[in-house]
Order: structure tokens, then sequence, then C-alpha cells
């Protein structure tokens, strides 16, 4: 133990109720010690610190910060350093803003294209997950700020996120849902981690061993500390036991008074508690101190925001991605009229809505900067409502500029509500109104040049409409100005995709089952994942993972291969400097146990100018070759000649090679795995339908589950937060997510969020009511108020006291 002097000062009522948050955003300190708090705040794409009330929704102001492109934009630049720079300027602004742990980056995997926040995780793939999440983190860090990666894990659905069961074997766990955790501890050494709301195979992720203590500390040597999602915890006794160490936001003393009782009954022991408590003191005595030195040495304020924008404006042009370029229509050559329509060029959808949501410092629009372009602009014209709303007006004005013009620039992509936390999306299509327009609009004007802002995959069935399509994503405060130097040619395209651009939602393997509507959410499509799963069934896609033009072209040559890693040249063969994204997968095409077709390796970003040639290297790595054995539970590299594919995307291999692998397995074992793979594939499971009987609900229910209660004032109240729900989103409006949060989460969260004003026997208490036994529910909720109130006071107090 790092700390065993001063933990031996503490009283045990001091250490258990260290281990509960103070409020909203702080642990709690303790003067008395030289203990201070830690504060936190979201990123990730800015900083999100709240003065006033707090909350872990976005819904109340928080201090202005500089926005970032999302970390679903920034990927697409598969550029690390990049990365890191980023997360080095979003740590000068937690020192500024005297924030000690940053609760980013997130990096849970896209498994399903409508999961309402794949705009704030990276990828569908977890090497590539974990290697920007690394980098990011070592960014925060050079700061002192801690980070905290997120969510741990197998985190893929937002609907009843708290209330939501995944259920998979290791082998998927581990190389699918695990690996990017493990570079990221591996290669960012995080200060912190959070775990996810869900259970995984029936345990909560927060009160998981295996995955807490024996996976995240012992197999990855995580030194750092855990903290829970907002309202995550569920038994407070059993995440100590299992490796978590602090619950938040604060709840008063209910969960420590829990704590305590069961350290009285056996329950656990005070040397598990020791090391929660040591876990936290080392955070809380180094990052204040580190962060309160760098922020004597941070010059002006003003300064660092203004170095920041052009970060997130250089961040946002080499995270574009080219999707399309007919007749090379791109870049805007000078003498081209030009016409710019669409309501997004006027008031850009730049950032997902939730917890990350950042007040932008300065946000640039396209009809803002245009003017300074010095191109021939015949107008702008805002075309469509973005609530999906039809408007005759709009679409007028917007054909006749496109009339006008020699070049339509419109700007399209998905509506702010449908990028959020907390609720997924219906579908992956935008808005008729806006496809209805660009299909007018390629009937005036044959050249159109869409601009598509989306942190999401869309579908792009109506991409012959359009000569070119450039994908922005959600580009920060800084988009606008990036686009512009992107569509002239000032920067060239380089960007390419982390996920798979699919044609229809319903080539997704999660399909059917998604999203889960009862507890258990069933990952039955195991490792077949994003283009893990597009390649091994030959289902044909809109763009491929990995795929981005530019307007160079690059030529691959000479590969070679060692036992090290492979090495080749690369050139830039047109008439522009650029970058090229360099990918490396891997094949085992005579393998014997279960695995995709090829997988990601290794990648490089390399910038060449016009006619010049790099010679570009990418060394193999512990996880390069391996594979997951579920029969003996370790990672195990299996024999044969493995093929090397390096290529421009996951489809457009252009130079291959092979290596031979010594293996770590025997003939008999690999006929073992094989066997064992097979039965392990997750059968499939009828889901279980509502059933329309009144249900005894605990703890553990979601309050939309009310809708079964015996009480029909609680049925009432769960028919009335759907109907809002409903509403909402049939007007097209921003759903409250205060509504949907609540209706999504389970009756303990009532405990777990109301700063100590609800205990959990108040929650038994109200679940009495609800389930039918009114009177007595009530009679206990008013008494245990009060008892609860006087226990937090008394508590309190003890704390001061040292007693
Ligand atoms: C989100 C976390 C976030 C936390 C605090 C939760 O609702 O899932 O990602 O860090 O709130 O705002």
């Amino acid at each position: 133990m790092r700390h065993e002097d001063l933990i031996k000062q503490m009283t045990a009522k001091q250490k258990v109720a260290f281990l509960t948050g103070k409020n909203e955003w702080e642990s709690r300190e303790y003067p008395q010690f030289g203990i201070p708090g830690l504060f936190f705040s979201d990123g990730p794409s800015g900083v999100r610190r709240q003065e006033g009330a707090g909350d872990h929704l976005g819904l109340n102001p928080s201090v202005p910060a500089t926005c970032f492109p999302s970390p679903s934009t920034l990927a697409n630049s598969w550029e690390e350093q990049l990365e890191e720079k980023v997360g080095e300027a979003l740590g000068r602004e937690a020192v500024l803003q005297n924030i000690h742990v940053l609760l980013a980056p997130g990096l849970n995997i896209k498994r399903n294209p409508l999961c309402g926040r794949n705009f704030e995780y990276f990828s569908e793939d977890p090497y590539l997950s974990g290697k920007m999440a690394a980098a990011a983190i070592r960014g925060i860090q050079k700061n002192g700020v801690g980070a905290c990666a997120k969510h741990f894990a197998v985190n893929s659905q937002e609907e009843r996120r708290m209330a939501l069961n995944a259920k998979l074997d290791e082998k998927t766990l581990r190389e699918l849902y695990l690996t990017g955790f493990e570079i990221a501890v591996e290669e960012g050494h995080p200060q912190a981690v959070m775990s996810a709301y869900n259970e995984i195979n029936g345990i909560y992720a927060n009160e998981n061993e295996f995955l807490l203590t024996q996976i995240l500390r012992k197999e990855w040597g995580f030194d750092g500390f855990v903290v829970t999602d907002w309202g995550g915890g569920n038994d407070f006794t059993e995440g100590v036991k299992s490796g978590s160490t602090l619950q938040m936001p604060g709840c008063g003393l209910d969960s420590a008074r829990e704590l305590l009782q069961a350290l009285e009954d056996g329950k656990i022991t005070e040397e598990q508690i020791d090391e929660r408590v040591d876990e936290l003191l080392d955070a809380a005595l180094t990052i204040p101190k580190k962060v309160a030195e760098k922020r004597q040495q941070l010059e002006n304020p003003v300064k660092v925001y203004s170095e920041n924008h052009k970060i997130a404006e250089e961040a946002a042009e080499k995270s574009a991605v080219l999707l399309k370029n007919e007749d090379a229509i791109l870049p805007l050559k000078q003498d081209r009229k030009i016409a710019i329509i669409g309501d997004f060029a006027f008031e850009p959808r730049y950032q997902g809505a939730g917890s990350s949501c950042v007040r932008a410092i300065r946000v640039e629009t396209i009809v803002d900067l245009a003017d300074k372009m010095g191109l021939p602009i015949v107008g702008a014209a805002r075309g469509y409502q973005r609530n999906g709303k039809e408007d005759k007006k709009r679409e007028k004005e917007a054909l006749e500029l496109a009339e006008q013009a020699d070049i339509v620039l419109y700007f399209l992509g998905l509506a702010e509500s449908l990028e959020t936390e907390g609720k997924d999306r219906k579908d992956i299509n935008i808005a008729q109104n806006q496809i209805q327009l660009l299909h007018e609009l390629a009937r005036k004007n044959p050249n159109i040049v869409a601009v598509l802002s989306t942190g999401s995959v869309v579908n792009t069935w109506w991409k012959g409409d359009c000569k070119a399509i450039l994908l922005d994503g959600l580009a920060g405060e800084a988009g606008a100005g990036a686009v512009w130097k992107l569509l002239t040619g000032e920067c060239n395209p380089s960007g390419k995709l982390t996920e798979t651009w699919l044609r229809s939602y319903e080539d997704t393997p999660s399909y059917p089952d998604y999203p889960a509507k009862e507890r258990d959410l069933v990952y039955k499509e195991g490792i077949f994942v994003g283009y893990r799963y597009f390649d091994k069934n030959h289902i044909p896609v809109s763009y491929p993972f990995g795929y981005g033009l530019s307007y160079t072209t690059f030529a691959y040559r000479d590969l070679r291969t060692d036992e090290n890693g492979i090495r080749l040249y690369v050139k830039n063969t047109g008439p522009r400097e650029g970058s090229e994204i360099v990918q490396m997968y891997i094949s085992l095409p005579e393998s014997r146990i279960v695995r995709p077709e090829k997988e990601l390796k290794g990648f490089y970003k390399v910038h060449l100018l016009p006619g010049e040639e790099k010679e570009v290297a990418i060394p193999f790595d512990d996880k390069t070759f391996r594979f997951f054995c579920e029969r003996c539970g370790k990672w195990k590299t299996e024999k044969g000649t493995y093929q090397i594919l390096v290529g421009a995307s996951s489809q457009d291999i252009r130079l291959k090679s092979s290596v031979f692998v010594e293996g770590t397995q025997t003939e008999t074992e690999e006929s073992e795995d094989l066997r064992q793979d097979k039965q392990n594939s997750l059968k499939k499971e009828d889901k279980k339908g509502n059933s329309a009987k009144r249900i005894l609900l605990n703890r553990n229910d979601p309050l939309s589950s009310m809708i079964y209660a015996r009480n029909p004032v609680a049925r009432l109240i769960a028919h009335g937060m759907k109907r809002k729900i409903d509403r909402a989103e049939k007007e097209g409006q921003p759903v409250d997510l205060n509504t949907l949060f609540r209706y999504n989460m389970p009756f303990r969260a009532i405990a777990k969020m109301t700063e100590g004003m609800v205990s959990m026997k108040m929650v038994d208490s109200m679940l009495k009511m609800i389930n039918g036994h009114f009177c007595s529910g009530l009679c206990s909720l008013v008494k245990e108020f009060f008892r609860n109130q006087k226990a937090n006071k008394a508590y309190e107090k003890e704390l001061k006291q040292n007693i």
C-alpha cells in the first residue's frame, strides 16, 4: 500500500465515506489529514465544468470551453499524435478550470449503428479504439490532469442502459470488447477507469471482480482507481470488494453506513476497504498538486483558448473523409459560381448531446466565413427545416438559387436530437425532407457537392445525386473553417472511416435484437461485428472500414515482412501533397478456430509531397497473432502461415505477403479449441416478450417497468413518461433527457442520484407502494426519510470530529 500511514490515522467511518462522492462532481476531502477532494468533469469533446446545479446529462449550462471534433470524427484521422495533441489541449483547459479528472475518453465498441452514443466512441475495431484512446489519455495526463477511460465494459446500447445485461462469451468479451481497454491501459496508463452501467453475464460491471480485479488490475497492471458511472452503483459493498473505488455522484452517507454494517457483519474486511482507500488517496494526494503547479505555469487563458481553437480546426481538417469525388469536382475551381444550401451551413451540427455537450466558445459557420473565401458565391439558402418538417418556401428559394450556380454546396446531416446519450436512433436515415430536396436540387443542377454532418453511420442510397461527398462528421467549433479549407483544396482530405458504412440497417448482425427491450442483450454475433462480419458473409457495403479518398493518389510497393513487422514504400503519385493511412491486416486462411477473415493489427499515416516516396514500417506486437482460447482461459497463438494484407482500406488491399508463426499450441489443443469455440457460440434465444401481467418490481427494475406495476398511479406515471418521450420523437423535438434518463433508470438510482435525500430503504418503501402496499409503503417512506436525514447529519459531524 502506498499510503499506509495515513490510512492508519483514518477511522473506519472516514474510510468508507471517502469511497462515496461528496456531491455531483466532487469526491470528499479531509482537510484534517491534508487530503483534498477531486473535481470531476466530462469530456471527451471539450471540458464541461458545471458551476451551478450539476447534472450528468449536459442539461444545465457549463463554463465556456473549446469544442473539439467528436471522438467518432477525430478517430477518422487515424492519427495518434493528433489525438494526443487534442488530449493535451483538453488537459490544458481542464487545468485552467481547476479540474482534476476529465471523464474521457469513451472507447466502447460500436456494435450497432443505432447506439445513440456512437459519436462519443472511436470505432468498431478494438485495436484502433485502443490506440486512439491511449493517445488521448497520454495527452490529457501530460498536464497533470487524470484521464478516465470509460465505460468499462460492453456498453453498447443507450436505452435501458442501467438495466441491461450484456450476455456474451469470453472470447468475444476479450477479443472485441476488452482489447481496446487493454491497449488504453497498457499504453495510456489512465489514472481512472469508469465502470459501465450494465451487467455483464449477470454481474454489474461495477461489481465484477473478474473485470475490475482479475483483468484490469492483475492482468493489465492498472494501478489507478475505478469510479462508477454516474448513479451506476448498485450494491456498494460488492462494488468495493470487487475493485470499484469510488461511487459517484455523492449520495449522502447511506451507502457508507451500509458498508460499515457489512464490515461489522464480516462481509468485507478492513484490508479490502483499505486497498480502495489507498487507490483513491493516491489520486487525491497527487493530481490536485500537479494541476495547481501546472496552473501556475499556464500563461494567459485567452491565449490557451485561441490556440485550442486552432487545434480544433487542425483536428477537423485532418479528420474529414472524402467519400466521393466524381469528375474531380473538388477542390473547387476559383471561377465556378457557388450556391450554399442547407440549414447546417447557417447553424452547424458540430457536437453530440448529453454529458459530453460543451458550451462552445466560438462556433464558426459556413455562411459567416463564406465572404472571406474569395469565391464567386451567388447566395445561401437554408433549404429545409432540420426537424424534418416540410417547408415549401425554403425549398423554392433553394431551388432557384441552385439554378444560378455552377456548383451547389449542399449541407446535410443528422439533427441534434438524433445523436444523444440516453437514447438510440430508430434508423440510419437522414431526414426525408433533406433527401427530397437533394433530389430536386440534382435535377436543377447536376454538380452537387454534399457536406455531411453526422457522428454516426447513415445510409447513403442518395449518393447518386451527388458528384462529391465530404464527411465532416461532428467537427467541433472550428469545423466550418476546416470545411472551407478542404473544399478549396487548401487542405487535402486525409481521413478514413473507422466504421463500416453499411447499405441498409438490416445488414447489421445485431439488427434482429437491437435495442433489447428487456433485461438481456445477447451478443449473438460474437466477434463478428463491423467489417469482421461483412467480410465473412460477403455482404456489400456502401463504404468499407478504412475507406477515404484524397485529392492525390498513392502507390504502394515492395512489401517486406520479417518476424518483427513489415516495411514498404508509399509514393505520392498525384499533383498535390497529401497523407495516406496505410493499414495492416492479418489473416490466417487455414485457421482451425473461429476467426475473422482479416483483422486490423497496425496502421500508419504518412505525409507525402507530390512525387515523394517514403518507407513505412509497421511493427508486429503482442496482439498481432493472438486469439483468446476459452478452453484454457488464455491468449494463445495459432501455428500457421499468416497472410499480411496491406491496404488503403479493408477492401482495397494493395500488397500481400506472408509470415510463418510457430504458435503456442499443440495439434490436440487446437482441435479442442475448435470444438469449444463452436459450442460456445451463443444459441439464438427468444426475446422475452412483454408480459401483460402485473409484476412485483424490485430495486433493479427500470422505472419504465412501472407499466406492469400493481399500483395504478405508478402505471399512470410510467405511461405519462412514455407518452412524453413518444410525442417529442413524433414531433421531431429533442427528447427531454431528464425524462428519458428517469424512464430508463432503475429504482436504486433514485437513492444513488439524489445527494443523500433518498436512502435505499426509502427506495424499498417506494417499491412497496408501487407493488400494491401503498399505505404501509408510505408510512415507512416518511419514517425512513427522517431517519436518513438524522443519520446523515450525525455521520457528517463524526467525520469532522475524527470519530
Ligand atoms: C455518462 C458518463 C458521464 C457521466 C457524468 C453519465 O451519464 O454515462 O459518460 O461521464 O454521466 O456526466
